[in-house]
């Protein structure tokens, strides 16, 4: 097969387009043919180096496709199912090799290609929206990068829990996907602290930040007494050590820097939030965007283009 391997860390060059081994599956895994992976900015991290990992490696840790072979002790997959998984590396390849306990049966009415492209950031906006602060009718909530991967269904699946939506974007095209996703109110990051305050008054419930060091500051600035820091992404680099004082000065603020993995733990977990998940596109209720398809061989334009803040939605490599 053929698979993108990372020999040594680096730029964009370092995801190299080669043939690998089949992988072999291990008891508790099956052997899936890749439809589509979905790009994030994880595979950045580790394609750099930020979070490391032993080399050399297939990168990527997401996508959908088509079970060939299970193997021993699989029990409720068989050949032929769409299956989606998170969190599973080696996903930038023709064929890899999952755990059962990671995969996602995909339902009929979503194509293999949607579900690469909604199950890492469409977990992660499910859990940050139920589970790191339980949107409420009423809420306040900010996105950033709200025409983002997550920032997208983090604008959707807040709408749909009766929030009031204000996203931070940095062009006209992406304030549009904003407002058609359903942010209510969509401003530039320049002076956006002030502009929350005039239009909330209080403050925000929860800040939704995956930009990081460029938004930090003015994220604690825009939460109302008691409100939710959710620092999950650092697109813009990670964010300086804080004095937790600042908590205090800013109304008894709550920080996390919450991960995916531990809000999809358990087998219930994952089922509970790929259920509904699955169930709100199915239904139309939630809108996948993606806008880069790349031939598998073209993974470095991809990387290149995510990093340069040229894409909206999803990008899908395609093998
Ligand atoms: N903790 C978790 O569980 C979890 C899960 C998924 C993703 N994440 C993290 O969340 C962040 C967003 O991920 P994503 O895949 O959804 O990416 P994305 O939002 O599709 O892409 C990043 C966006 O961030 C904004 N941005 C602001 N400053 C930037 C800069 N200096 N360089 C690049 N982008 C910048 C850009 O939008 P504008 O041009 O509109 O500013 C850009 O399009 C990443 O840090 C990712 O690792 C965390």
């Amino acid at each position: 097969m053929h698979a993108i391997v990372v020999r040594a860390t680096g730029g964009p060059e370092a995801l190299t387009y080669t043939e690998h081994p089949d992988p072999v599956p291990n008891p508790g895994e099956v052997l899936v043919d890749v439809t589509a992976a979905g790009v994030n900015f994880i595979d950045v991290y580790h394609r750099t180096g930020r979070y490391p990992l032993s080399l050399p490696f297939v990168i990527g840790g997401e996508g959908a496709g088509t079970v060939i072979a299970a193997g021993e002790d699989v029990e409720g997959v068989s050949a032929g199912d769409t299956v989606a998984w998170t969190n599973v590396m080696g996903s930038y390849a023709e064929k890899v090799a999952v755990p059962v306990s990671r995969l996602v049966r995909v339902p009929e009415g979503v194509s293999a290609e949607t579900a690469a492209a909604v199950t890492l950031q469409g977990l992660t906006a499910h859990y940050l929206t139920h589970s790191v602060h339980e949107v409420k009718p009423g809420d306040d909530v900010l996105v950033h990068a709200a025409a983002g991967g997550v920032g997208l269904l983090l604008v959707q699946i807040a709408k749909l829990r009766g929030a009031r939506v204000i996203g931070t974007v940095s062009t006209e095209e992406k304030e549009k996907l904003a407002r058609q996703a359903g942010a209510d109110e969509v401003l530039r990051y320049e002076g956006f602290s002030e502009a929350v305050r005039d239009l909330t008054g209080s403050g925000v419930h929860v800040v939704y930040d995956g930009v990081g060091a460029a938004t930090f500051d003015g994220s604690l600035a825009s939460l109302r007494p008691r409100g939710m820091m959710a620092l999950y992404g650092q697109a813009s680099g990670p964010v300086p050590p804080i004095d937790p004082q600042v908590l205090g000065q800013h109304g008894s603020l709550f920080l996390t820097r919450p991960s995916l993995a531990h809000y999809v733990a358990t087998r219930e977990e994952l089922a509970w939030r790929a259920s509904d998940l699955f169930g709100w596109v199915a239904e139309g209720r939630l809108k996948v965007h993606v806008s880069g398809r790349y031939p598998l061989a073209e993974a470095a334009r991809a990387h290149e283009d995510l990093e340069a803040r040229r894409t909206t939605g999803k990008l899908l490599l395609l093998p």
